[in-house]
């Protein structure tokens, strides 16, 4: 059998996509779609995977990064054409996977069965039986079960229309035999391309062995040309990426509305509750209860943590803080462990050290605020001037109270008492107290004349407005 090596066909426009980003880059679970399909290949051909580009290469080249061998192929005429285009970069023998950048659910497994039946022939393709195979190659097959030839579905006669065994797109070739039979392909097709499928029957007709693997999970074969495929691709990538996980010791309360990227970690004992999104390259300890209503972007999230109905981005979050419900942790934040954001508070490229707490209806952005600090109701880190922004700090456990603005640059010293209400623009030392609230003025009687005028008032029509 040789060296394996591994060629993935991505050159293709991806027209039924109706999409300016080539199609084997549009995302799947948090990855594009000819990600999934290259780790198959290289899990089974090591470093000797080369993937032809064609329509957007550079954009290609450049999302899937350099461990991989590409080649170029300058117009699109089929799919023959564009492995042809990567003979060059092959050995002179060997056994060559030859596979399609939109068929993301093919995984490392139905390759080695691949190999495995393919021993001994000159080339081999993997089919399936499909409820509805249209738009996909039909496999017709002689009397005694031996392939024939794939017909494409606009080259295919009624009767063969109605052959629900399809070929998946992925093939095993003996590199050599592949060598002489490859430039024999021709185009005269109704689409005029050179078809890869075509090389089947001219193999046959030199009488050497072809043969076909069949798979009973018809997943493998989903191409996806169209955008109700990529949905029909994400929810079956989801659910394996979700048993996966529950099989970890995650538990989910509804898995079905939980939507989790391939490459977020999640420990065990973590609770995941309904309506939550988990993106990136998120990793989640153990004993976290997520959700619901939860969208957790690129974030790094310690053990016993809870979060509820909050957003988080690129932010770390450590043992056992609470967050939620109804909070936005943005970009750049560091929240320290059993640390508490409570409701309606938005933090931004902020430290926030071991239990401090900021419960309820606060901006705070670009500050540290020390441990134990406790920041009341409704008080905001002025960080913008209009101009640029300023940073704060809030010593450690300083006691800022409700409804105060913090104008940056500031430093409130540790142990400090802020005065519900005040502005602060100046320093506040350790252990002292700021206020800066006017005087209370109490007008005796005055609350009464005030509200005896009042039905007057509303008589002259403003009753409606006050509702
Ligand atoms: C192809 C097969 C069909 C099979 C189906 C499985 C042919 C002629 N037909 O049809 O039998 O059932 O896949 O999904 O092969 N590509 C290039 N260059 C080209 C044309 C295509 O690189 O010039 C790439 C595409 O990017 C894609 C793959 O080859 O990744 C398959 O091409 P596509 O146009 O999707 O072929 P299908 O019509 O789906
Ligand atoms: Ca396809």
């Amino acid at each position: 059998m040789g060296e394996i090596w591994a060629v993935i066909l991505a050159a293709g426009e991806g027209k039924r996509m109706l999409s300016r980003l080539p199609k084997v880059l549009h995302p799947l679970c948090g990855r594009p779609m000819l990600s999934y399909i290259a780790g198959s290949a290289a899990a089974v051909a090591g470093e000797r995977v080369i993937i032809v580009t064609g329509r957007g290469s550079q954009t290609v080249r450049k999302a899937m990064g350099p461990r991989w061998k590409y080649a170029f192929q300058e117009e699109q005429l089929g799919t023959g054409h564009a492995l042809m285009q990567a003979m060059p970069l092959l050995p002179e023998e060997g056994s060559l996977l030859v596979l399609c950048g939109d068929t993301p659910l093919l995984e490392k497994g139905h390759l080695e069965q691949l190999l495995l039946d393919h021993r001994g022939n000159a080339a081999t393709v993997m089919t399936t039986e499909l409820a509805d195979p249209f738009g996909y190659g039909r496999v017709v097959r002689d009397c005694s079960g031996g392939l024939l030839g794939i017909v494409e579905e606009s080259d295919a006669s009624e009767g063969q229309k109605k052959i629900r065994e399809i070929n998946s797109g992925t093939y095993c070739f003996d590199i050599k035999q592949l060598q002489l039979f490859l430039p024999r392909l021709s185009s005269a097709n109704v689409q005029q391309e050179y078809y890869l499928p075509d090389i089947f029957t001219l193999i046959r007709e030199q009488a050497l062995p072809t043969g076909i693997c069949t798979v009973g999970e018809w997943q493998v074969a989903l191409g996806i040309n169209d955008r109700r495929q990529l949905a029909v691709a994400s929810e079956i990538m989801r659910e394996r990426i979700n048993a996966s996980l529950m099989l970890q010791g995650v538990t989910m309360i509804d898995p079905s509305s939980v939507y989790i990227d391939y490459d977020v970690q999640i420990g065990p004992d973590t609770v995941i509750m309904p309506q939550t999104l988990i993106q990136g390259r998120t990793v989640i300890g153990s004993g976290c209860c997520i959700g619901p209503v939860a969208q957790i972007i690129d974030a790094e999230i310690g053990d016993g943590v809870s979060f509820r109905q909050s957003v988080i981005e690129e932010s770390v979050i450590k043992n056992e803080a609470r967050v939620g419900p109804f909070a936005y942790i943005r970009p750049g934040c560091t929240i320290g462990p059993k640390v508490k954001i409570g409701d309606f508070v938005e933090v931004k490229n902020a430290q926030i050290d071991s239990e401090a707490k900021v419960p309820h209806l606060s901006y705070v952005g670009d500050a540290d605020i020390g441990s134990g600090a406790n920041l009341g109701a409704g008080v905001l880190v002025v960080n913008y001037d209009g101009r640029k922004k300023h940073r704060t700090s809030i010593g450690r456990g300083a006691f800022i109270g409700c409804n105060s603005n913090l104008v940056s640059p500031l430093d409130v010293g540790a142990g400090a008492f802020v005065a519900a209400g005040s502005t602060l623009t100046r320093n506040v030392p350790p252990g002292a107290l700021a206020i800066t609230r006017t005087e209370q003025k109490n007008l005796p009687g005055a609350a009464e004349r005030l509200l005896d005028k009042a039905p007057q008032q509303q008589e002259k029509g403003g009753a409606k407005e006050n509702g």
